[in-house]
């Protein structure tokens, strides 16, 4: 069984503790109704996965800074930023368990709020001069608004293949993941090679996290967000490409048929996630996000062994075994 999320942040509890309080505190701002969201967001936080990477990876190449916390808060911000747009873009209405911002304030007061935090970590940065961390993450940022404009493109024409399925969830989630740990790394004081093995460690680490979370869309459980809303969106991700490459002409064109037409179709979106189950989709998905996952620790291997070495490693089981 894999281990929970608890016991892998053991080792930095008390720096994550620290994270926490100057996340928050990075977040405030005068205008009341912003206070009232910013609040809103750092009751409902998520998993934490990405500051928890930055500091990992700080601890693994050297130690935490003040700069780690920094770059810990700038990462937390523009991934809250970039889920507080997505929901508008997707038109869903929850996340992590609760109403999206959309959901409560509408769209108008969701993408300004986005801004704001967008706004406030390059503040952070900015500063405290830590162009650095701006040089790592600015890029995967860029990537990450390519690859989902570029996953847009494709839903519309729904003929993605495998190959650029993998290019876009490199580009929309595996980047940022990657530039976290590297800007993790740097601010722990990391050499330049090491600074690229960990971010190589991340982009691996990225894809798997980002198969897992397609994963989802066709499961069972309560993950605190809507489930076949992919489908819903007409976003063809790998169980169903791999589905759709296996059959013959008369089934393909079948189900592309119910993808196009029936969005708002419960039925019909559960007769294509059904179609998906009974194909090799879902096993042959999961294989490679095991192939992704040892990439990973066979790169982390060449790092000295510690316990935060050894929870990363225990992350990324996390990552390929949660349940939300
Ligand atoms: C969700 O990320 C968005 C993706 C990149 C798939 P997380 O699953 O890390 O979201 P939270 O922060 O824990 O809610
Ligand atoms: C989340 O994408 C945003 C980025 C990865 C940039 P999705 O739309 O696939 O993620 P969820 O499922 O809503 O969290
Ligand atoms: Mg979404
Ligand atoms: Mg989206």
């Amino acid at each position: 069984m894999a281990v929970s999320l608890r016991s892998i942040q053991e080792p930095i509890k008390a720096e994550l503790g620290t994270f926490e309080r100057k996340f928050r505190e990075s977040m405030k701002s005068e205008v009341p109704l912003l206070d009232r969201i910013t609040h809103y967001i750092v009751q409902k936080k998520g998993k934490q996965l990405r500051p928890l990477l930055v500091l990992l990876s700080a601890a693994i190449c050297g130690k935490i800074t003040e700069s780690t916390y920094r770059s810990a808060s700038f990462v937390e911000m523009i991934h809250t930023a970039t889920l507080v747009h997505d929901d508008v873009v997707d038109e869903s209405y929850l996340r992590r368990g609760f109403f999206s911002i959309n959901a409560l304030w509408k769209n108008k007061i969701a993408v300004l709020v986005g801004d704001y935090l967008f706004s406030r970590s390059l503040l952070l940065a900015t500063d405290h001069q830590e162009y650095e961390l701006l040089q790592i993450l600015n890029l995967a940022v860029k990537k990450m608004s390519e690859g989902e404009l570029l996953q847009m493109e494709k839903s519309r024409k729904l003929n993605i293949t495998e190959e650029q399925y993998l290019h876009i969830i490199s580009q929309k989630t595996a980047s940022f993941i990657a530039a976290a740990c590297q800007a993790g790394a740097a601010s722990g004081g990391a050499t330049d090679q090491q600074q690229q093995m960990m971010h190589q460690v991340g982009q691996y680490m990225g894809m798997a996290f980002q198969i897992k979370d397609d994963l989802f869309d066709y499961g069972k459980a309560k993950i605190g967000k809507p489930k076949g809303i992919d489908i819903q969106e007409k976003k063809m991700t790998l169980p169903l490409i791999k589905a759709l490459q296996d059959s013959d002409k008369r089934e393909r064109r079948r189900i592309l048929r119910l993808v196009k037409n029936h969005k708002n179709d419960k039925k019909k979106i559960r007769e294509v996630i059904d179609y998906v189950h009974q194909s090799d989709g879902i096993s042959y998905t999961e294989n490679l996000m095991k192939e992704y996952q040892q990439k990973a620790l066979d790169i982390l291997v060449d790092f000295p062994e510690s316990v935060y070495r050894q929870a990363f490693e225990d992350l990324l089981g996390f990552v390929t075994d949660r349940e939300k």
